[in-house]
């Protein structure tokens, strides 16, 4: 009987203390490297796990990651996502708390701003506010970059509103543009600085959000 009491009291102890894992809900269009690599990063953290993958292109790379990583995928209509619920009864009922765009082209419904206003990032493989806005999403962003002769280039990971790369800044990095670089060898090297940086940010996001 005393070691059941002790027990019962343990265990409602460590609830209190534990904070319940986050579930994190991905957006991306295409291949997904991102999005794998958060993946592979939460599997060893407490703090939250990769829950949803959603996705506006039945032929995204990403959804094969969601396979491969027993990930539940949803799949979104153009008509339901700007003209209907925007798919939050969805997140809603997957318990979603966190939402992280990785390379997702849609804009955000306010729908889905309202839901989880500051619990929704986007990472953009620029140094916003330069070369952001409508239409400034991979290579294109990199054309730009090396077009204006600029020397530096990096990431910006933002807080996301219902405007595009316009919601407030959270973390910048930056690394060197050189005279011979090409979209692909610049889209690389930001590449490697989203893979190191961006889940990082992200834990740190949500333990602060949610301790
Ligand atoms: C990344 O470069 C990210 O900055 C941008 O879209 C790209 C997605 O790449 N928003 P991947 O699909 O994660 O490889």
């Amino acid at each position: 009987m005393f070691k059941l009491g002790a027990f019962l009291i343990s265990y409602f102890a460590c609830l209190m203390i534990i904070p319940p894992t986050k579930k994190i809900a991905i957006f991306a269009s295409g291949t997904g490297t991102n999005a794998d690599n958060i993946i592979q990063y939460f599997k060893q953290k407490k703090t939250a796990t990769v829950a949803l993958i959603v996705c506006n292109n039945p032929q995204a790379g990403v959804l094969k990651i969601a396979d491969i990583n027993n990930i539940a995928s949803l799949i979104i209509q153009k008509e339901k996502f700007f003209k209907g619920s925007a798919y939050v009864p969805e997140l809603r009922n997957t318990e979603i708390d966190f939402i992280v765009l990785a390379g997702f082209l849609w804009k955000i419904p306010t729908l889905i701003i309202n839901e989880y206003r500051d619990n929704i990032i986007n990472i953009h493989p620029a140094l916003l506010p330069k070369f952001g806005g409508k239409g400034m999403y991979g290579n294109s962003v990199h054309e730009a970059v090396l077009s204006a002769k600029e020397k530096e280039s990096g990431i910006t990971i933002h807080f996301v509103d219902e405007f595009y790369d316009n919601g407030k800044t959270i973390f910048q990095t930056t690394c060197p543009v050189y005279e011979n670089d090409t979209t692909e060898t610049l889209a690389k090297r930001i590449h490697e600085l989203e893979y190191k940086y961006f889940p990082k940010v992200i834990e740190e996001l949500i333990e602060k959000k949610h301790s």
